[in-house]
């Protein structure tokens, strides 16, 4: 008998739990009406006398314990210290690291902002174009030599079907479907049949604005740009040279005054301390009258910008390829930047 008590005191220092239905059960198993202790106690009258002292002692022992060890395991459960972790088979054993948006869209979403601050909606277009679209109504007419300007990629089977070389497509159809005042930019992928190589690349991402209403001159045109580039690069020092492009009349290209204060600055405006940033100009009259707006009542400007290369400006990136090749270690560098 007396061993049965000294097995049940084993059992009682052993026990464990932190689940208050666990210790409840523990509690009535043993402290309970019909509980051992009860049954044990009932048992000394039949105990030998000669082992009625030793018998005592050992079961008040075992009611000691069982009181302080259910005193102990309640109090633990309530104050929530003996809590028990929860148990996810599903996790994962190393942390969970956050990712960040690449930095083509960081830079993206910046230009974005920008001009919607200024009232500019965004416009969107198929990556897949026809040549109207990307070539003739811009002023491009079949076997114009100023469409080798852009090389581009055709879909072999059906001339009139290409990647788009510029988002100047997306400008069409906005016209072709909306009439002035008419202000939005076009964000997206457009595809040169280029080699690629640190500065270029055959596959790269654009934003291109159109802004047409009664009255817009090129004066309009510089301030917008100035508007953006302070926005942008904190400085609206730029500098518009003449250019050509067969979509506007005048056209010119952006430079922007990077300074000639360091090393780096030599190196990437050529000792000029000026910085080319895109093109723009007045969209020629052809361009309007093609899209079905009349050109003798609305003007307009357009400009047009590679956002990879903004991005390499901004953030000093010195080689195209970066933002192609998903190298988790040139990605993570723009975690701060939202
Ligand atoms: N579409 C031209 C390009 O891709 C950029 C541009 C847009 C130039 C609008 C002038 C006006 O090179």
């Amino acid at each position: 008998m007396i061993d049965r008590i000294k097995e049940y005191l084993k059992e009682v220092e052993a026990f464990n739990s932190t689940e208050i239905q666990e210790i409840e059960a523990f509690r009535v198993s043993y402290a309970g009406k019909k509980g051992i202790l009860n049954g044990l106690f009932a048992a000394f009258r039949d105990v030998p006398a000669e082992e009625k002292k030793a018998y005592g002692q050992e079961l008040n022992a075992l009611k000691e314990a069982v009181s302080i060890k259910i005193a102990q395991l309640q109090k633990e459960a309530k104050s929530g210290s003996g809590k028990k972790q929860i148990k996810d088979p599903t996790r994962t054993a190393f942390p969970i690291e956050s990712g960040n948006r690449h930095p083509l869209a960081v830079v993206k979403n910046r230009i974005i902002d920008i001009f919607t601050q200024i009232g500019f909606s965004i416009s969107e277009g198929p990556e897949i174009e026809d040549d109207w679209h990307n070539f003739t109504a811009l002023n491009l007419p079949a076997h114009h030599p100023a469409r080798d300007m852009q090389d581009t990629f055709f879909i072999q089977t059906d001339p009139d079907v290409l990647l788009r070389t510029h988002t100047s497509s997306v400008q069409v159809r906005h016209m072709e479907n909306n009439q002035p005042p008419i202000r939005t930019i076009s964000p997206g992928r457009v595809f040169r049949n280029e080699a690629i190589s640190s500065r270029a690349h055959c596959i790269f991402h654009q934003i291109e604005g159109l802004y047409i209403a009664k009255d817009v001159s090129f004066a309009d045109l510089k301030q917008t740009l100035m508007y953006f580039t302070e926005a942008l690069f904190g400085n609206s020092k730029i500098r518009l040279r003449p250019s050509y492009f067969p979509f506007t009349e005048p056209s010119a290209e952006v430079d922007i005054y990077w300074g000639l204060e360091t090393e780096t600055d030599y190196r990437i405006t050529k000792g000029t301390g000026w910085l080319e940033i895109m093109g723009c100009g007045m969209v020629d009259p052809n361009v309007l009258e093609n899209c079905g707006i009349d050109p003798e009542e609305y003007s307009g400007f357009a400009f047009g910008m590679g956002i990879e290369r903004i991005a390499m400006l901004l953030y000093q990136v010195s080689d195209i390829r970066l933002f192609f090749e998903n190298d988790i270690r040139f990605l993570k560098q723009f975690k701060a930047t939202l």
